[in-house]
């Protein structure tokens, strides 16, 4: 059996690895039009960050997983198809800032249906709005020359998340295969099941139909996000109140029936994922006709940009209402840490705030490259998916740092803001820090990782999400 997947990004190539790693007997190729990219997968500097990805390419490569940029080859050789292009939102025409752009997907099944000479079953991999499949099976049936050649869709969401896809992948709490419940669409679940055998017990490989299994990754997605909005909203509760939102966030979580994950309030959500499925979600809503369940999700987006300005405005109030040429170190880029990835990072945002502001702004990540920091700033809103749309430089680009060491960003500044929860923010040495800054000196946990209490004692002014104000906090916002 021969398995080709389109498209060799955060979920196509760390996928594809796995399967490859898992299953010898089957010959995986991942194929893709960015020829940087596929240079990169088999180069010994992967293009995507991932603990213990590289450990798995590299038992695989050369064996049964290839990397190449032969596209029409590979997908013509194929038995199965993945396709895990990018579905950005669209920033233009009927559904811009909410639907989903699937001109790389349809570009994908042109390509298919162009070069198919045997059957093939293809494969949704990447996140896409209810009933593409049926879109998709129009464009290949109606393309194919070929009267004999028949394709079989299935729907099989990817549930991995950034920092831990090999774990996710090595050892999912499911694995959905969606198809039709006719006898050619279950023989197509059948053979893809066989493939998640090969490591998957069969109990945790489940099958539904087409249809529950797309809206199930919009709904996964969308449920995950709603919880991190539930929690941020209750975090600006609590520093109206003086709850703590930690110790609410405990005492519900061990309620089973709401359960202990994904309760950590912070500056908001980001990621490649969230935000996208729940504004594909609001617009098939929209377009179905349900406006009151399409605000309802909507809110989850706008609790999250609301969070994400609170932050910016409690540190510019803090700062007694002008950080303008003031220096502002921001430990932390990408959207979580364990990864190099900026999609949709909250960073973005907050540093947007603060520039809007007229400040300088310090940056140091261990992971994000300087270049990305500048090309995620000059971008509009949505522009991050479509590789075809460059930047225009930020006219305050100039008003960007960026470091390679924290103790360098942090110093002369007035305040630092940790943005990402990396671990080895809580190691540094903050006297050292607090000694190398202006004062007064203030620190903005935006992710509740560090020590407020010793932080205090050195001589920090504090601000956490959702704790209990500083007195001098408390002073200068009312
Ligand atoms: C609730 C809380 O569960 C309890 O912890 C709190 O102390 C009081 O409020 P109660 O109102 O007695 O308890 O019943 P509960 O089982 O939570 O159900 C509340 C409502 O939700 C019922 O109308 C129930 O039918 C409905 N429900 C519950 C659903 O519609 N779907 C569900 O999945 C669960
Ligand atoms: C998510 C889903 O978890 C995954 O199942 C899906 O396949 C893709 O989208 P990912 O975006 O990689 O994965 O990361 P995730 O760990 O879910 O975090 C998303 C964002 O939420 C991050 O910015 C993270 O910092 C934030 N987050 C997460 C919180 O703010 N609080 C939490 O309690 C958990
Ligand atoms: P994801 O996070 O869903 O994996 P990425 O943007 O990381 O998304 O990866 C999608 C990849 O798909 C990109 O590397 C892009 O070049 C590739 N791609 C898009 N359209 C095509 C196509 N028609 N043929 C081959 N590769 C494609």
């Amino acid at each position: 059996m021969k398995i080709t997947c389109i498209g060799a990004g955060y979920v196509g190539g760390p996928t594809m690895a796995m399967i490859a790693y898992k299953c010898p007997d089957i010959q995986v190729v991942v194929v893709d039009i960015n020829a940087a990219r596929i240079a990169a997968w088999n180069s010994e500097e992967l293009p995507i960050y991932e603990p213990g990805l590289f450990e798995v390419v590299k038992e695989a490569r050369g064996r049964n997983l290839f990397f190449s940029t032969d596209t029409q080859k590979h997908v013509a050789e194929g038995d199965i198809i993945f396709v895990s292009v990018n579905t950005p939102t669209k920033t233009r025409g009927v559904g811009a800032g909410k639907a989903a752009d699937l001109t790389y997907w349809e570009g994908a099944a042109r390509l298919i249906a162009s070069v198919s000479t045997t059957s093939k079953i293809v494969v949704e991999k990447s996140t896409v709005p209810v009933k593409t499949a049926e879109a998709i099976e129009k464009v290949l049936r109606r393309n194919c020359a070929d009267p004999n050649v028949a394709f079989e869709i299935l729907s099989n969401p990817e549930f991995l998340a950034e920092g831990t896809a090999m774990e996710d992948l090595a050892k999912p709490d499911r694995v959905l295969i969606g198809g039709k419940e006719t006898e050619s669409g279950q023989r197509a679940i059948g053979v893809l099941k066989s493939v998640y055998e090969h490591w998957i017990p069969t109990e945790r490989i489940l099958c539904a139909n087409l249809w529950s299994a797309e809206l199930s990754k919009l709904t996964a997605n969308a449920f995950l996000a709603q919880r991190i909005s539930s929690i941020n909203s209750i975090s600006a509760l609590c520093e109206a109140t003086g709850a703590d939102v930690q110790q609410v966030a405990h005492s519900i979580g061990t309620d089973s029936r709401i359960g202990p994950k994904f309760l950590n309030s912070s500056v908001g959500f980001g990621g490649s994922c969230f935000q996208k499925d729940i504004l594909n979600l609001v617009y098939i809503c929209e377009t179905v006709g349900l406006k009151t369940v399409a605000d309802y999700w909507h809110s989850v987006v706008h609790i999250n940009d609301y969070q994400k300005q609170r932050f910016v405005e409690r540190m510019i109030d803090a700062m007694f209402n002008t950080i303008s040429g003031k220096k502002i170190a921001v430990l932390g880029f990408a959207f979580k840490k364990d990864t190099g990835d900026t999609r949709e990072t909250p960073a973005i945002d907050v540093c947007k705030g603060l520039l809007a502001d007229n400040a300088k702004i310090n940056i140091y990540d261990p992971k994000v490259t300087e270049a990305q920091i500048h090309n995620d700033l000059s971008l509009g809103k949505f522009m991050w998916d479509h590789p075809t749309t460059g930047g225009t430089a930020s006219p305050r680009q100039n008003a960007v740092s960026v470091f390679k060491d924290a103790y360098e960003a942090c110093k002369d500044s007035h305040a630092l803001a940790v943005l990402t929860e990396w671990d080895e923010f809580k190691g540094l040495n903050y006297q050292k820090i607090y000694d190398s800054m202006m004062k007064p000196a203030f620190v903005f946990d935006g992710r509740n990782i560090l020590d407020h209490a010793k932080l205090r004692e050195i001589g920090f002014i504090v601000y956490a999400l959702g704790k209990p104000l500083d007195p001098f906090l408390q002073r200068n916002y009312s």
